[in-house]
C-alpha cells in the first residue's frame, strides 16, 4: 500500500527536531484527524536561502513520511522557491500515497508556509504568493469533500 520511499522515510524520519533561535516557526493542525504539525526554518537573512529545517510532529506516519522529504526539499532553496514545494511535489517524491492519506502531506505543506510566514512578519517582508496560513487546515478540506 506505500511505497518504499515512504516506509524509508517513515522508519528513517530526516530534519526530526527543533532549530534553535529558528528564522520561522509554524505550527498547523487538522481538527478532523487531531494531528499537529511544527515547522523550523534556519534562513539566511542576506540570501534568503533555507539553511535548515525541521520538523516534530503529533501525526500519523503519512505525515512523518511527507514531513521528513517536504523538509529536505525546501533546504537549501529559497523562500520564494519553497512555495513550490506543494504537497503535490512532495507525494511526487515520495512516489505517490494512498487516496486517504493525501490530507496528511497538506500539515507539511502548510507547517512551512506557517514558518515562511512567521519569518516574513519578523522581518516585515511580503513573500510573494504567500498567504495567511491556517491554524487548521481541515477546513479546506471539507470545502473540497462535499
Ligand atoms: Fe492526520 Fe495523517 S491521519 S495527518
Amino acid at each position: 500500500m506505500y511505497s518504499e520511499k515512504v516506509m524509508d522515510h517513515f522508519q528513517n524520519p530526516r530534519n526530526v527536531g527543533e532549530i534553535e533561535n529558528a528564522s520561522g516557526v509554524g505550527t498547523v493542525g487538522n481538527a478532523k484527524c487531531g494531528d499537529i504539525m511544527r515547522i523550523y526554518l534556519d534562513i539566511d537573512d542576506e540570501t534568503q536561502v533555507i539553511r535548515d529545517c525541521k520538523f516534530k510532529t503529533f501525526g500519523c506516519g503519512a505525515a512523518v513520511a511527507t514531513s521528513s522529504m517536504a523538509t529536505e526539499l525546501v533546504k537549501g532553496k529559497t523562500v520564494q522557491e519553497a512555495l513550490l514545494v506543494t504537497n503535490k511535489a512532495v507525494m511526487e517524491a515520495l512516489d505517490g500515497l494512498p487516496p486517504v492519506k493525501v490530507h496528511c502531506s497538506l500539515l507539511a505543506e502548510e507547517g512551512i508556509h506557517a514558518a515562511l510566514w512567521d519569518y516574513a512578519q519578523k522581518h516585515n517582508l511580503v513573500i510573494e504568493g504567500l498567504q495567511q496560513p491556517k491554524s487548521d487546515i481541515s477546513e479546506e478540506e471539507e470545502e473540497e469533500d462535499y
